[in-house]
């Protein structure tokens, strides 16, 4: 049998005009630019604006672009897989709403929800279908509008979240490339410090839940950072350790951009060099599941076939992972 590896073959990604810089969440709430600045090395994020627009609006954006660039007809597509923490819909799947946007009509569907992790749990997911030779064109879509969930009262969150989108294709290859191995955990001892209270199955939404901006994302900021570090370290030495990779071997780190300290942090500890670390959270702030493959968009023509990248991300659940890639293309 042959060996198919599941290499991505393209990137597509979108991100909204509006910007909401650190000097307009200052006329919002008591903090200033000088605070989010160095507590998380944001200065301005984007924000979807317009009415009846969610995050397959974006998303259709990515993928629209996606199909462009990989030649791909949308009928060829076999699975479509979209991560997100803000699905347009309790129900249909916003998966199955972009495939109507984007005249998918062969593909299977459907959401994932893994907050932050959501992209990396996704690739793995995709990459399991076209490994097993039985799918040749897998979309990994990461839609997410954070301003939709994020509470513009609330100084210790508001600052953090922005809207984006991206999506990359998975194909088979025999060459050794695409991904390699994937470090994935989930540990439900997270629920409490980053969750949404209202909105789901246990607290509808009812006047009480809006008078509480219960609707909006409650985070305890100190414990998720304290464990985000913690976990991308062990996970990110534990995927370097069993594939033998020292801190030369790795070209290019892309860790999931929530707070620029704790990209900083497990940049140091994994000795790799700033220069090889993607950053783009001064721009977009923490876009959730969208912030590694935005990431992966920005800087793809930097990204040479054979380099190797380690995708690393840590959210709510608490979810997190580490993935080796080995790229698979040079971009013109
Ligand atoms: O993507 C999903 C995973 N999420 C994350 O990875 C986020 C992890 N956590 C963080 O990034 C950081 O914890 C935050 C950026 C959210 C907060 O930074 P921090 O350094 O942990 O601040 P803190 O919560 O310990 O608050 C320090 C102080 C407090 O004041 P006191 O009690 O020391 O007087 C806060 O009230 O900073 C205050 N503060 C602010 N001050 C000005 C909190 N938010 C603000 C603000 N402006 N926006």
């Amino acid at each position: 049998m042959r060996n198919l590896n599941a290499v991505i073959t393209g990137v597509g990604g979108y991100v909204p005009e509006d910007i909401l810089t650190n000097e307009d969440i200052t006329k919002m709430v008591d903090t200033t630019d000088e605070w989010i600045t160095t507590r998380t090395g944001i200065k301005e994020r984007r924000i979807l604006k317009g009415e009846g627009l969610g995050a397959s609006f974006m998303g259709a954006k990515a993928i629209e672009e996606l199909l462009r660039k990989t030649n791909t007809k949308p009928e060829e597509v076999d699975a479509l897989i979209c991560s997100t923490t803000t699905p347009d819909y309790i129900y249909p799947s916003t998966a199955s709403i972009l495939a109507g946007k984007c005249g998918i009509t062969h593909a299977f569907a459907y959401d994932l929800a893994a907050a932050c992790s959501g992209f990396l749990f996704g690739l793995v997911n995709g990459a399991s279908f076209v490994e097993s030779g039985r799918f040749k064109k897998v979309i990994v879509v990461a839609a997410e509008k954070m301003s939709s969930v994020t509470n513009y009262q609330d100084r210790t969150t508001c600052p953090l979240f922005g809207d984006g989108a991206a999506a990359v294709m998975l194909e088979p290859s025999e060459e050794p490339l695409g991904l390699i191995d994937s470090v994935l955990h989930t540990d439900g001892v997270g629920y409490p410090y980053l969750h949404i209270k209202a909105g789901g199955s246990v607290q509808p939404i009812n006047h009480e839940a809006l008078d509480n901006r219960a609707n909006y994302t409650y985070q305890e900021g100190q414990t998720v950072f304290k464990f985000a570090v913690t976990k991308l370290v062990e996970a990110s030495e534990e995927m370097k350790a069993r594939n033998g990779l020292t801190a030369n071997d790795v070209d290019w780190v892309i860790p999931h951009q929530a707070n620029m300290r704790i990209i900083d942090s497990i940049t140091r500890t994994m000795k790799v060099p700033t220069e090889k670390v993607v950053v783009n959270i001064q721009k977009y702030g923490n876009t959730s599941s969208a912030s590694i493959p935005i990431c992966l968009w920005e800087f793809e023509k930097q990204f040479k076939k054979g380099d190797v990248l380690i995708l690393s991300a840590f959210g709510a659940g608490f979810s997190w992972g580490s993935v080796y890639l080995k790229w698979a293309y040079d971009s013109k």
